[in-house]
């Protein structure tokens, strides 16, 4: 696996809840691509077709759709969060609960429908010792609810949400669930068919090892219908590639979220990312990913002063791991472990490392002398 990651030797990334590095196929499908490019154009477009087939199955794979004409190739995670915010047909009095520790996206998307009348309710899901996330979130439930939208593993603190249970509540009393993915695609198991999502959203360039500007749009197929569409074009209607034709209507399956050219080069390196995850098996991944975190953890309690900001039980986390030294400034803290290459990141008041399931022990161990050299602990 070392070859799929040639990592400069004089780095210590912990910061795949940020920006992954690529595996070294996804460098080579990009170089190919490219060379493809230079010489020979878009004749080989048919062949691009195929790769972008691969990529919405292995999307579909990935989250236990059945369908891959139920994924949709979006630019961001946030631009797929406005798709649904605005394609779904709000009342005044409308209600959607959200957390706390949503990162922006998830947060200010919603706040935006306050024109239309709809009410944010936000559930304070710090407390985890005392009540569970799922719990301070189901409190918020009233007859006015009609959606949820929570990430599955929140960006700062790390905190894995218990999907699945909350899609039960979603699902049994009719309210819209939608789950940001973008900190536990690839990096965790994840099944539509248990945590029953109505909508998925998640960029690549995190856990699933690819470049940003690519994400996954995944909408229910039976409520597909239901999402009034915001942008039109060529590529969005059911006979694509007709173009002398006059009438049209919107493509039956999830292309009709996709209005323009789809992003070719960044389809040939998430498949190529998606390719080894598919290789290693997402369930091996988890177990990987959790025995680096059950290190770091353990690493970092050997340091005096350090306050572990992260859920230490293996149940609620996934990658990340933010901590504080007491004493020390995180910021300044952050800024030093960088110039001495840790990269790493600043988040939820601590300093933030997130490994993935490939990460070396003694990469773990070289970041944790450098936190410790830095704050004479
Ligand atoms: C939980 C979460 N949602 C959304 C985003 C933003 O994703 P994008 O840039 O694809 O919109 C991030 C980025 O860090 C994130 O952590």
């Amino acid at each position: 696996m070392n070859d799929e990651f040639p990592l400069h030797a004089d780095i210590c990334y912990l910061n795949h809840a940020a920006v992954s590095p690529w595996p070294k196929r996804t460098q080579n499908a990009v170089s190919k691509f490219a060379a493809q490019n230079t010489e020979y154009g878009a004749t080989y477009y048919l062949d691009w077709l195929k790769v972008e087939a691969s990529l919405r199955q292995r999307l579909a794979n990935l989250i236990g759709s059945p369908s891959s004409a139920d994924i949709a190739l979006s630019k961001s995670t946030s631009e797929a969060l406005s798709i649904i915010a605005y394609g779904l047909e709000w009342s005044e009095g409308d209600e959607i609960i959200i957390s706390n520790q949503e990162f922006p996206s998830n947060r200010i998307v919603w706040e935006s429908l306050a024109s239309k009348g709809v009410k944010l309710r936000i559930a304070d899901i710090d407390d985890i010792e005392h009540q569970d996330a799922v719990e301070a979130i189901a409190a918020e439930i009233n007859e006015n609810t009609k959606l949820i939208s929570i990430s599955s593993v929140q960006y700062a603190s790390g905190l894995k949400v218990d999907i699945n249970r909350l899609g039960k509540i979603c699902h049994s009393k009719d309210i819209l669930y939608c789950i940001d993915a973008i900190q536990s695609l690839g990096a965790i198991d994840f099944d539509i068919n248990k945590n029953h999502a109505d909508f998925v959203v998640a960029d690549g360039h995190k856990w699933m090892m690819g470049p940003e500007g690519l994400a996954l749009l995944y909408v229910k197929p039976t409520i597909r219908d239901t999402l009034s569409i915001q942008q039109y074009g060529w590529h969005m209607v059911e006979h694509r590639g007709d173009y002398t034709r006059k009438t049209w209507e919107p493509a039956s399956d999830a292309t009709r979220f996709e209005c323009g050219s789809p992003n070719m080069l960044g389809i040939h390196a998430l498949n190529a990312s998606l390719s080894l995850i598919e290789d290693m098996g997402i369930k091996t991944i988890e177990q990987q990913l959790q025995s680096n975190i059950a290190y770091l953890i353990e690493q970092l309690k050997t340091l005096p002063n350090v306050e572990i900001l992260s859920p230490i039980k293996e149940a609620d986390r996934a990658g990340i791991v933010t901590f504080k030294i007491a004493g020390v400034d995180s910021n300044k803290l952050y800024s030093e472990l960088m110039q001495q290459s840790v990269i790493c990141a600043c988040r939820g008041g601590g300093v933030r490392f997130s490994p993935h399931f490939y990460t070396q022990k003694h990469v773990i161990d070289n970041a944790i002398k450098k936190v410790k050299s830095l704050t004479h602990t």
